[in-house]
Protein backbone atom coordinates (compact mmCIF):
# COMPACT_ATOMS: atom_id res chain seq x y z
CA UNK A 1 0.00 0.00 0.00
CA UNK A 2 2.85 2.33 0.89
CA UNK A 3 4.14 1.82 -2.16
CA UNK A 4 1.24 2.57 -3.94
CA UNK A 5 0.74 5.75 -2.27
CA UNK A 6 4.82 6.81 -3.12
CA UNK A 7 3.72 5.93 -7.07
CA UNK A 8 0.40 8.00 -7.08
CA UNK A 9 2.51 10.52 -5.37
CA UNK A 10 5.05 10.72 -7.36
CA UNK A 11 2.68 11.15 -10.23
CA UNK A 12 1.03 14.06 -9.07
CA UNK A 13 4.22 15.91 -8.72
CA UNK A 14 4.99 15.33 -12.60
CA UNK A 15 2.85 18.45 -13.66
CA UNK A 16 4.79 21.00 -11.13
CA UNK A 17 8.14 20.38 -12.84
CA UNK A 18 9.52 23.87 -13.97
CA UNK A 19 7.89 25.12 -16.90
CA UNK A 20 11.03 25.92 -19.15
CA UNK A 21 12.31 22.57 -19.38
CA UNK A 22 8.48 21.37 -20.57
CA UNK A 23 9.21 21.75 -24.41
CA UNK A 24 12.29 19.53 -23.96
CA UNK A 25 11.23 17.44 -21.67
CA UNK A 26 7.80 16.57 -22.28
CA UNK A 27 8.19 13.32 -24.31
CA UNK A 28 9.93 12.19 -21.89
CA UNK A 29 7.21 13.22 -18.94
CA UNK A 30 4.30 11.50 -21.48
CA UNK A 31 6.45 8.45 -21.10
CA UNK A 32 6.92 8.56 -17.53
CA UNK A 33 3.07 8.77 -17.19
CA UNK A 34 2.57 6.55 -19.26
CA UNK A 35 4.99 4.28 -17.22
CA UNK A 36 3.36 4.99 -13.63
CA UNK A 37 0.12 4.58 -14.98
CA UNK A 38 1.04 1.08 -16.12
CA UNK A 39 2.51 0.30 -13.20
CA UNK A 40 -0.53 1.82 -10.97
CA UNK A 41 -2.59 -0.83 -13.26
CA UNK A 42 -0.35 -3.72 -12.75
CA UNK A 43 -0.51 -2.85 -8.77
CA UNK A 44 -4.22 -2.39 -8.55
CA UNK A 45 -4.48 -5.89 -10.63
CA UNK A 46 -2.17 -7.56 -8.45
CA UNK A 47 -3.78 -6.45 -5.10
CA UNK A 48 -7.14 -7.44 -6.69
CA UNK A 49 -6.02 -10.79 -7.18
CA UNK A 50 -4.87 -11.21 -4.01
CA UNK A 51 -8.24 -10.20 -2.36
CA UNK A 52 -9.86 -12.88 -4.46
CA UNK A 53 -7.64 -15.55 -4.03
CA UNK A 54 -7.96 -14.77 0.08
CA UNK A 55 -11.53 -14.83 -0.52
CA UNK A 56 -11.07 -18.50 -1.81
CA UNK A 57 -8.99 -19.56 0.30
CA UNK A 58 -10.90 -18.32 3.46
CA UNK A 59 -14.66 -19.23 2.22
CA UNK A 60 -15.58 -23.00 3.87
CA UNK A 61 -17.40 -23.60 0.63
CA UNK A 62 -14.19 -22.57 -1.15
CA UNK A 63 -13.68 -25.58 -4.05
CA UNK A 64 -9.68 -24.42 -4.41
CA UNK A 65 -8.23 -27.04 -2.17
CA UNK A 66 -6.39 -25.85 0.93
CA UNK A 67 -2.97 -27.71 1.42
CA UNK A 68 -3.46 -29.99 4.18
CA UNK A 69 0.27 -29.69 5.30
CA UNK A 70 -0.38 -26.50 5.91
CA UNK A 71 -2.13 -27.13 8.58
CA UNK A 72 1.10 -27.52 10.92
CA UNK A 73 1.70 -23.73 10.12
CA UNK A 74 -1.92 -22.82 11.75
CA UNK A 75 -1.12 -20.89 15.01
CA UNK A 76 -2.41 -21.86 18.49
CA UNK A 77 -3.54 -19.52 21.03
CA UNK A 78 -1.54 -20.92 24.55
CA UNK A 79 -0.04 -19.76 27.15
CA UNK A 80 -0.27 -17.03 29.53
CA UNK A 81 -0.87 -17.44 33.50
CA UNK A 82 -4.83 -18.52 33.27
CA UNK A 83 -3.77 -20.99 31.08
CA UNK A 84 -0.99 -22.33 32.99
CA UNK A 85 -3.09 -22.72 35.74
CA UNK A 86 -6.04 -24.74 33.51
CA UNK A 87 -2.60 -27.10 32.99
CA UNK A 88 -1.67 -27.36 36.05
CA UNK A 89 -5.33 -28.22 37.46
CA UNK A 90 -5.83 -30.64 34.80
CA UNK A 91 -2.34 -32.33 35.45
CA UNK A 92 -2.79 -32.58 39.10
CA UNK A 93 -2.57 -36.06 40.82
CA UNK A 94 -5.51 -37.03 43.35
CA UNK A 95 -4.35 -40.79 43.69
CA UNK A 96 -1.65 -41.73 45.83
CA UNK A 97 1.47 -43.07 43.93
CA UNK A 98 -0.37 -41.72 40.81
CA UNK A 99 1.12 -40.47 37.57
CA UNK A 100 1.05 -37.57 35.56
CA UNK A 101 0.42 -38.39 31.67
CA UNK A 102 0.66 -36.05 28.50
CA UNK A 103 -1.69 -37.68 26.12
CA UNK A 104 -0.88 -36.67 22.72
CA UNK A 105 -4.27 -37.28 20.60
CA UNK A 106 -6.32 -36.60 23.26
CA UNK A 107 -9.80 -35.69 21.16
CA UNK A 108 -8.98 -38.78 19.39
CA UNK A 109 -10.45 -42.04 19.58
CA UNK A 110 -8.71 -43.95 21.71
CA UNK A 111 -7.15 -40.96 23.59
CA UNK A 112 -10.32 -39.77 24.82
CA UNK A 113 -10.85 -43.40 26.49
CA UNK A 114 -7.31 -43.46 27.78
CA UNK A 115 -7.22 -39.84 29.40
CA UNK A 116 -10.93 -40.68 31.14
CA UNK A 117 -9.49 -43.65 32.52
CA UNK A 118 -6.21 -42.38 34.11
CA UNK A 119 -8.29 -39.46 35.61
CA UNK A 120 -11.06 -42.35 36.55
CA UNK A 121 -8.26 -43.77 38.62
CA UNK A 122 -6.63 -40.90 40.26
CA UNK A 123 -3.84 -39.89 37.62
CA UNK A 124 -3.10 -36.41 36.51
CA UNK A 125 -4.37 -36.04 32.95
CA UNK A 126 -3.46 -33.29 30.31
CA UNK A 127 -4.46 -33.47 26.28
CA UNK A 128 -2.87 -32.92 23.27
CA UNK A 129 -4.56 -32.56 20.03
CA UNK A 130 -4.02 -30.41 16.83
CA UNK A 131 -8.04 -31.25 15.84
CA UNK A 132 -6.90 -31.79 11.89
CA UNK A 133 -10.06 -32.10 9.80
CA UNK A 134 -8.91 -35.64 8.92
CA UNK A 135 -12.56 -36.75 9.84
CA UNK A 136 -15.30 -35.00 11.57
CA UNK A 137 -14.51 -32.28 13.79
CA UNK A 138 -17.79 -31.97 15.60
CA UNK A 139 -16.57 -35.65 17.03
CA UNK A 140 -13.63 -34.49 18.73
CA UNK A 141 -15.02 -31.51 19.94
CA UNK A 142 -17.89 -33.56 21.54
CA UNK A 143 -15.23 -35.87 22.74
CA UNK A 144 -13.46 -33.12 24.33
CA UNK A 145 -16.14 -31.91 26.08
CA UNK A 146 -16.81 -35.05 27.41
CA UNK A 147 -13.43 -35.14 28.84
CA UNK A 148 -13.82 -31.59 30.22
CA UNK A 149 -16.39 -33.23 32.25
CA UNK A 150 -14.11 -35.15 33.94
CA UNK A 151 -11.42 -32.75 34.33
CA UNK A 152 -9.02 -33.43 31.44
CA UNK A 153 -8.03 -30.22 29.72
CA UNK A 154 -6.65 -30.81 25.88
CA UNK A 155 -4.36 -27.90 24.88
CA UNK A 156 -5.14 -27.24 21.49
CA UNK A 157 -1.47 -27.94 19.42
CA UNK A 158 0.77 -29.96 16.74
CA UNK A 159 3.05 -32.28 18.35
CA UNK A 160 5.45 -30.30 15.89
CA UNK A 161 4.81 -27.60 17.64
CA UNK A 162 8.98 -27.77 19.97
CA UNK A 163 7.74 -24.49 21.65
CA UNK A 164 4.55 -25.72 23.12
CA UNK A 165 5.91 -29.30 24.43
CA UNK A 166 8.72 -27.31 25.91
CA UNK A 167 6.55 -25.05 27.91
CA UNK A 168 4.05 -28.20 29.02
CA UNK A 169 6.74 -29.96 30.00
CA UNK A 170 8.39 -26.48 32.21
CA UNK A 171 4.49 -26.18 33.75
CA UNK A 172 3.76 -29.95 34.45
CA UNK A 173 7.05 -32.44 35.07
CA UNK A 174 5.43 -35.05 33.33
CA UNK A 175 6.33 -38.57 34.76
CA UNK A 176 4.51 -40.54 31.66
CA UNK A 177 3.41 -39.43 27.83
CA UNK A 178 1.11 -41.51 26.46
CA UNK A 179 2.06 -40.60 22.21
CA UNK A 180 -1.09 -41.35 20.55
CA UNK A 181 -1.65 -38.67 18.08
CA UNK A 182 -1.15 -39.90 14.66
CA UNK A 183 -2.16 -39.87 10.87
CA UNK A 184 -4.31 -43.04 11.33
CA UNK A 185 -6.19 -44.41 7.84
CA UNK A 186 -4.25 -46.82 5.72
CA UNK A 187 -6.06 -45.71 2.21
CA UNK A 188 -5.84 -41.92 3.17
CA UNK A 189 -2.04 -42.62 2.64
CA UNK A 190 -2.33 -42.14 -1.37
CA UNK A 191 -4.25 -39.01 -1.04
CA UNK A 192 -2.06 -36.94 1.47
CA UNK A 193 0.97 -38.62 2.20
CA UNK A 194 2.69 -35.68 3.34
CA UNK A 195 0.51 -35.88 6.74
CA UNK A 196 1.87 -39.35 7.46
CA UNK A 197 5.35 -38.17 7.52
CA UNK A 198 3.84 -34.68 9.03
CA UNK A 199 2.05 -36.09 12.17
CA UNK A 200 3.95 -39.82 12.44
CA UNK A 201 7.33 -39.35 11.76
CA UNK A 202 8.44 -35.66 12.22
CA UNK A 203 6.00 -35.17 15.34
CA UNK A 204 7.36 -38.08 16.90
CA UNK A 205 10.60 -37.42 16.64
CA UNK A 206 9.91 -34.14 17.89
CA UNK A 207 7.99 -35.47 21.03
CA UNK A 208 11.02 -37.50 21.77
CA UNK A 209 13.72 -34.73 21.41
CA UNK A 210 11.90 -32.62 24.29
CA UNK A 211 11.38 -36.04 26.33
CA UNK A 212 15.22 -36.66 26.19
CA UNK A 213 16.10 -33.32 26.88
CA UNK A 214 14.07 -32.51 30.19
CA UNK A 215 14.58 -33.45 33.69
CA UNK A 216 13.57 -35.95 34.43
CA UNK A 217 13.14 -37.49 31.39
CA UNK A 218 9.39 -39.40 31.05
CA UNK A 219 8.54 -42.97 30.28
CA UNK A 220 7.21 -43.31 26.50
CA UNK A 221 3.87 -45.39 25.56
CA UNK A 222 2.88 -45.13 22.16
CA UNK A 223 0.84 -46.24 19.76
CA UNK A 224 2.10 -48.44 16.73
CA UNK A 225 0.12 -50.83 14.49
CA UNK A 226 -0.87 -54.46 13.63
CA UNK A 227 -0.43 -53.00 9.99
CA UNK A 228 3.54 -53.68 10.45
CA UNK A 229 3.24 -57.47 9.89
CA UNK A 230 2.55 -56.05 6.37
CA UNK A 231 2.50 -59.16 4.25
CA UNK A 232 3.60 -61.46 6.59
CA UNK A 233 1.60 -64.66 6.19
CA UNK A 234 2.29 -66.20 9.80
CA UNK A 235 -0.16 -66.28 11.78
CA UNK A 236 -0.88 -65.93 14.74
CA UNK A 237 1.18 -62.88 14.43
CA UNK A 238 4.23 -62.39 17.12
CA UNK A 239 6.46 -59.95 18.11
CA UNK A 240 9.33 -61.24 16.46
CA UNK A 241 7.79 -61.85 13.55
CA UNK A 242 9.33 -59.81 10.22
CA UNK A 243 7.98 -56.86 10.10
CA UNK A 244 10.35 -55.59 6.87
CA UNK A 245 6.88 -55.49 4.24
CA UNK A 246 4.79 -52.75 5.32
CA UNK A 247 1.87 -52.77 2.30
CA UNK A 248 0.96 -48.86 3.16
CA UNK A 249 2.97 -45.50 3.20
CA UNK A 250 0.74 -45.73 7.24
CA UNK A 251 2.30 -49.44 7.99
CA UNK A 252 5.79 -47.70 7.03
CA UNK A 253 5.72 -45.24 8.96
CA UNK A 254 4.44 -46.94 12.38
CA UNK A 255 7.95 -49.20 11.32
CA UNK A 256 10.35 -46.05 11.26
CA UNK A 257 8.42 -45.36 14.34
CA UNK A 258 8.97 -48.34 16.28
CA UNK A 259 13.38 -48.05 14.85
CA UNK A 260 13.04 -44.50 15.91
CA UNK A 261 11.74 -45.51 19.74
CA UNK A 262 14.93 -48.15 19.31
CA UNK A 263 16.99 -44.92 18.59
CA UNK A 264 16.04 -42.68 21.16
CA UNK A 265 16.12 -45.64 23.66
CA UNK A 266 19.40 -46.71 22.55
CA UNK A 267 21.33 -43.18 22.56
CA UNK A 268 19.48 -41.23 25.25
CA UNK A 269 17.96 -43.60 27.32
CA UNK A 270 14.18 -43.14 26.95
CA UNK A 271 12.08 -46.12 28.30
CA UNK A 272 9.71 -47.08 25.21
CA UNK A 273 7.00 -49.27 24.61
CA UNK A 274 5.69 -49.55 21.53
CA UNK A 275 1.68 -50.82 21.02
CA UNK A 276 0.90 -52.73 18.16
CA UNK A 277 -3.14 -52.32 18.15
CA UNK A 278 -5.30 -54.42 15.95
CA UNK A 279 -8.36 -52.79 14.61
CA UNK A 280 -9.69 -51.15 17.89
CA UNK A 281 -13.52 -50.37 17.83
CA UNK A 282 -15.85 -49.03 19.81
CA UNK A 283 -18.24 -46.12 21.05
CA UNK A 284 -16.63 -42.69 20.02
CA UNK A 285 -14.66 -44.73 17.47
CA UNK A 286 -13.21 -43.45 14.05
CA UNK A 287 -15.83 -42.49 11.08
CA UNK A 288 -13.19 -43.68 8.77
CA UNK A 289 -13.02 -47.72 9.83
CA UNK A 290 -15.35 -50.32 8.19
CA UNK A 291 -17.65 -50.82 11.19
CA UNK A 292 -18.48 -47.34 11.47
CA UNK A 293 -19.00 -46.30 8.11
CA UNK A 294 -20.85 -49.87 7.35
CA UNK A 295 -23.53 -49.16 10.30
CA UNK A 296 -23.81 -45.80 8.42
CA UNK A 297 -24.34 -46.61 5.40
CA UNK A 298 -26.91 -49.94 6.27
CA UNK A 299 -28.83 -47.47 7.98
CA UNK A 300 -29.32 -45.07 5.02
CA UNK A 301 -29.92 -47.76 2.55
CA UNK A 302 -26.52 -47.37 0.84
CA UNK A 303 -24.44 -50.41 -0.29
CA UNK A 304 -21.41 -50.99 1.77
CA UNK A 305 -18.25 -52.86 0.01
CA UNK A 306 -17.55 -55.94 1.18
CA UNK A 307 -13.67 -56.94 -0.08
CA UNK A 308 -13.22 -60.74 -1.00
CA UNK A 309 -9.87 -61.72 -1.28
CA UNK A 310 -8.20 -63.94 -4.28
CA UNK A 311 -10.67 -66.86 -5.09
CA UNK A 312 -13.37 -65.82 -2.62
CA UNK A 313 -11.05 -66.52 0.23
CA UNK A 314 -11.71 -64.21 3.68
CA UNK A 315 -11.36 -60.80 4.77
CA UNK A 316 -11.04 -60.98 8.18
CA UNK A 317 -9.80 -58.85 11.50
CA UNK A 318 -8.68 -59.80 14.87
CA UNK A 319 -11.56 -56.74 16.34
CA UNK A 320 -10.39 -55.74 19.48
CA UNK A 321 -12.75 -53.16 21.47
CA UNK A 322 -11.63 -50.49 23.48
CA UNK A 323 -12.01 -50.89 27.01
CA UNK A 324 -9.20 -53.90 25.87
CA UNK A 325 -6.94 -52.01 24.53
CA UNK A 326 -7.64 -48.87 27.24
CA UNK A 327 -6.85 -51.46 30.52
CA UNK A 328 -3.45 -52.77 27.86
CA UNK A 329 -2.28 -49.28 27.84
CA UNK A 330 -2.65 -48.62 31.51
CA UNK A 331 -0.72 -52.06 31.93
CA UNK A 332 1.80 -50.21 29.48
CA UNK A 333 2.25 -47.13 31.51
CA UNK A 334 1.96 -48.99 34.97
CA UNK A 335 4.87 -51.67 33.83
CA UNK A 336 7.16 -48.93 32.23
CA UNK A 337 10.51 -48.51 33.75
CA UNK A 338 11.43 -45.01 34.56
CA UNK A 339 13.58 -43.37 31.62
CA UNK A 340 17.55 -43.19 32.48
CA UNK A 341 19.14 -40.36 30.54
CA UNK A 342 19.24 -37.04 32.16
CA UNK A 343 20.67 -33.47 30.66
CA UNK A 344 20.20 -35.30 27.52
CA UNK A 345 22.54 -38.27 28.35
CA UNK A 346 21.88 -41.42 28.58
CA UNK A 347 22.82 -42.74 32.37
CA UNK A 348 22.08 -46.44 31.63
CA UNK A 349 20.43 -48.95 29.98
CA UNK A 350 16.36 -48.01 29.80
CA UNK A 351 13.58 -50.31 29.20
CA UNK A 352 12.51 -50.99 25.40
CA UNK A 353 9.29 -53.05 24.47
CA UNK A 354 6.89 -53.50 21.99
CA UNK A 355 3.67 -55.84 22.53
CA UNK A 356 0.61 -56.94 20.41
CA UNK A 357 -2.61 -55.74 21.47
CA UNK A 358 -5.31 -58.01 19.68
CA UNK A 359 -8.14 -59.69 20.89
CA UNK A 360 -6.65 -62.89 19.54
CA UNK A 361 -9.85 -64.15 17.40
CA UNK A 362 -10.25 -62.86 13.76
CA UNK A 363 -13.30 -62.62 12.26
CA UNK A 364 -14.85 -62.38 8.52
CA UNK A 365 -15.97 -59.53 7.47
CA UNK A 366 -19.23 -61.15 5.96
CA UNK A 367 -19.79 -61.78 9.92
CA UNK A 368 -19.04 -58.13 10.76
CA UNK A 369 -21.85 -57.46 8.54
CA UNK A 370 -24.12 -59.51 9.79
CA UNK A 371 -24.07 -58.93 12.87
CA UNK A 372 -24.90 -55.46 12.50
CA UNK A 373 -27.93 -56.49 10.36
CA UNK A 374 -28.83 -58.34 13.27
CA UNK A 375 -28.21 -54.93 15.61
CA UNK A 376 -29.54 -52.70 13.34
CA UNK A 377 -32.01 -54.72 12.39
CA UNK A 378 -31.58 -53.83 8.31
CA UNK A 379 -30.16 -55.82 5.68
CA UNK A 380 -27.47 -54.62 4.33
CA UNK A 381 -26.93 -53.93 0.82
CA UNK A 382 -23.67 -55.85 0.18
CA UNK A 383 -21.23 -54.87 -3.17
CA UNK A 384 -19.16 -58.11 -2.53
CA UNK A 385 -15.21 -56.70 -4.03
CA UNK A 386 -12.05 -58.03 -4.27
CA UNK A 387 -9.64 -56.49 -1.79
CA UNK A 388 -7.61 -54.00 -3.52
CA UNK A 389 -3.84 -53.66 -3.50
CA UNK A 390 -3.96 -50.45 -2.03
CA UNK A 391 -2.93 -51.03 1.90
CA UNK A 392 -5.06 -53.23 3.03
CA UNK A 393 -4.13 -56.93 4.18
CA UNK A 394 -5.93 -59.55 3.93
CA UNK A 395 -6.08 -61.39 7.90
CA UNK A 396 -4.85 -60.39 11.23
CA UNK A 397 -4.23 -62.13 14.39
CA UNK A 398 -2.70 -61.55 17.10
CA UNK A 399 -0.65 -63.70 19.44
CA UNK A 400 -1.05 -61.98 22.74
CA UNK A 401 1.05 -63.85 25.24
CA UNK A 402 3.70 -61.68 25.76
CA UNK A 403 1.14 -58.97 26.77
CA UNK A 404 -0.29 -61.04 28.57
CA UNK A 405 2.32 -62.31 30.56
CA UNK A 406 4.14 -58.96 31.21
CA UNK A 407 1.05 -56.43 30.93
CA UNK A 408 -1.51 -58.88 32.71
CA UNK A 409 -3.24 -57.75 29.19
CA UNK A 410 -6.82 -60.00 28.77
CA UNK A 411 -9.23 -59.19 26.05
CA UNK A 412 -12.62 -59.76 27.38
CA UNK A 413 -15.02 -58.35 24.90
CA UNK A 414 -15.99 -60.44 22.06
CA UNK A 415 -17.37 -58.70 18.72
CA UNK A 416 -21.27 -59.20 19.27
CA UNK A 417 -21.57 -57.67 22.79
CA UNK A 418 -18.22 -54.62 21.79
CA UNK A 419 -20.76 -54.02 18.39
CA UNK A 420 -23.90 -54.05 20.59
CA UNK A 421 -22.04 -51.02 22.76
CA UNK A 422 -21.05 -49.21 19.59
CA UNK A 423 -24.51 -49.31 17.70
CA UNK A 424 -26.16 -47.98 21.07
CA UNK A 425 -23.55 -45.46 21.16
CA UNK A 426 -23.99 -44.55 17.56
CA UNK A 427 -27.85 -44.81 17.42
CA UNK A 428 -27.43 -41.99 20.55
CA UNK A 429 -24.99 -39.79 19.16
CA UNK A 430 -26.31 -39.08 15.75
CA UNK A 431 -30.11 -38.64 17.17
CA UNK A 432 -28.47 -35.61 18.25
CA UNK A 433 -29.71 -37.02 22.23
CA UNK A 434 -33.17 -37.30 21.50
CA UNK A 435 -33.32 -40.80 20.94
CA UNK A 436 -33.23 -42.66 24.75
CA UNK A 437 -30.41 -44.79 25.49
CA UNK A 438 -32.14 -47.97 25.27
N1 LIG B 1 -8.06 -47.34 15.98
C1 LIG B 1 -7.33 -48.36 15.50
O1 LIG B 1 -7.86 -49.37 15.06
C2 LIG B 1 -5.83 -48.29 15.52
C3 LIG B 1 -5.12 -49.43 15.09
C4 LIG B 1 -3.74 -49.38 15.10
C5 LIG B 1 -3.07 -48.25 15.56
N2 LIG B 1 -3.78 -47.15 15.96
C6 LIG B 1 -3.04 -45.99 16.43
O2 LIG B 1 -3.57 -45.58 17.66
C7 LIG B 1 -3.47 -44.17 17.81
C8 LIG B 1 -4.82 -43.59 18.11
O3 LIG B 1 -5.70 -43.91 17.05
P1 LIG B 1 -7.21 -43.45 16.99
O4 LIG B 1 -7.97 -44.56 16.38
O5 LIG B 1 -7.62 -42.93 18.32
O6 LIG B 1 -7.10 -42.27 15.92
P2 LIG B 1 -7.71 -40.80 15.95
O7 LIG B 1 -7.44 -40.23 14.60
O8 LIG B 1 -9.10 -40.83 16.43
O9 LIG B 1 -6.81 -40.05 17.02
C9 LIG B 1 -5.60 -39.40 16.72
C10 LIG B 1 -5.69 -37.96 17.24
O10 LIG B 1 -4.44 -37.35 17.05
C11 LIG B 1 -4.63 -36.03 16.60
N3 LIG B 1 -3.44 -35.65 15.83
C12 LIG B 1 -3.04 -36.12 14.63
N4 LIG B 1 -1.91 -35.53 14.24
C13 LIG B 1 -1.56 -34.66 15.22
C14 LIG B 1 -0.49 -33.74 15.40
N5 LIG B 1 0.45 -33.62 14.46
N6 LIG B 1 -0.45 -32.99 16.52
C15 LIG B 1 -1.42 -33.11 17.46
N7 LIG B 1 -2.46 -33.95 17.34
C16 LIG B 1 -2.53 -34.72 16.23
C17 LIG B 1 -5.88 -36.07 15.76
O11 LIG B 1 -6.54 -34.82 15.72
C18 LIG B 1 -6.72 -37.13 16.49
O12 LIG B 1 -7.63 -36.53 17.38
C19 LIG B 1 -2.85 -43.68 16.52
O13 LIG B 1 -1.46 -43.57 16.70
C20 LIG B 1 -3.16 -44.78 15.54
O14 LIG B 1 -2.25 -44.80 14.47
C21 LIG B 1 -5.14 -47.16 15.95
C1 LIG C 1 3.36 -66.41 20.75
O1 LIG C 1 4.42 -65.59 21.17
C2 LIG C 1 5.30 -66.21 22.12
C3 LIG C 1 6.32 -65.18 22.52
O2 LIG C 1 5.73 -64.16 23.27
C4 LIG C 1 5.93 -67.45 21.55
O3 LIG C 1 6.73 -68.08 22.52
C5 LIG C 1 4.86 -68.40 21.06
O4 LIG C 1 5.46 -69.51 20.39
C6 LIG C 1 3.91 -67.70 20.11
N1 LIG C 1 2.81 -68.58 19.77
C7 LIG C 1 2.49 -68.89 18.52
C8 LIG C 1 1.32 -69.83 18.36
O5 LIG C 1 3.04 -68.43 17.54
Amino acid sequence: MSQLKQISHNDNSAPSTPGKFKMEKSPYFNRTRWHYSLAKLTLWSFAFLVVILIFFLRSPTSSVPIDPSRRSLRTYNWGGSAWEKRVRSSARVRSRNGMTVLVTGAAGFVGTHVSSALKRRGDGVLGVDNFNDYYEISLKRARQALLERTGVYIVEGDINDEALLRKLFEVVPFTHVMHLAAQAGVRYAMQNPGSYVHSNIAGFVNLLEVCKSVNPQPAIVWASSSSVYGLNTKVPFSERDRTDQPASLYAATKKAGEEIAHTYNHIYGLSLTGLRFFTVYGPWGRPDMAYFFFTKDILKGKPIPVFEAANHGTVARDFTYIDDIVRGCLGALDTAEKSTGSGGKKKGPAQLRVFNLGNTSPVPVTELVSILERLLKVKAKRNIMKLPRNGDVQFTHANISYAKRELGYKPTTDLQTGLKKFVRWYLNYYSGGKKAVE
